[in-house]
């Protein structure tokens, strides 16, 4: 892949990691039944791989939020594009994110879905990138660790390119600079 500089994950060491995650939450849901909630667009592989992992019965549903612009940052409001179809009340909330970076749209989300009376409510994300957080945000369950670099692939864009590439790589500056 021309675009990129340097490849952080592989599509093996991403299939290996989605594998424990499910395992591990599998256990720690023995008995119950889940409700996965993806946060499109950037969770959708990350999530369509992680479900086929899990192994309790489960629903899943979809909500779109808009990123905070600059003008929104400081508070971290974020819009809501597409909402739930399903309600929460009394069930075993899973949220499932791509990337966790500042935390303001996962704080954000959180608040929001809290106020539909989910039983519990925890978050999977398969990348967290601790140093550039902003609000204390911290995932139940984390796939990676990763340096504060601009990471593309399975799911993660720039401009709405590179979701589609199995592996995550760091992109080379110059597709972003335009130099
Ligand atoms: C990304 C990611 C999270 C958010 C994380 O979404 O999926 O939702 O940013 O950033 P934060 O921790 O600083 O709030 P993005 O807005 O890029 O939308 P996308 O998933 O549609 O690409």
């Amino acid at each position: 892949m021309k675009e990129l500089a340097e490849i952080l994950l592989t599509e093996e060491e991403i299939a290996r990691r989605v594998q424990e995650l499910g395992a591990e939450i599998t256990r720690d849901y023995q008995g119950k039944e889940l409700m996965v909630i993806g946060i499109l667009k950037g969770a959708l592989p990350f999530m369509a791989d992680l479900i086929r992992q899990i192994k309790v019965p489960l629903r899943y549903d979809l909500m779109a939020v808009s990123s905070y612009g600059d003008s929104t940052r400081t508070s971290g409001a974020v819009q809501i594009l597409k909402d739930l179809e399903m309600g929460l009340e009394g069930q075993h909330v899973l949220v499932v994110e791509d990337i966790i970076d500042t935390g303001l749209t996962l704080k954000y989300l959180l608040s929001n879905l809290q106020t539909r009376r989910p039983a519990s409510l925890k978050v999977c994300t398969l990348l967290d990138k601790p140093s550039r957080r902003e609000v204390e945000i911290t995932p139940e369950y984390n796939g990676f660790v990763i340096p504060d670099r601009f990471v593309v692939g399975y799911g993660l864009d720039y401009a709405e390119r590179f979701r589609e590439l199995p592996m995550i790589g760091v992109l080379k500056p110059e597709v972003y600079t335009g130099k």
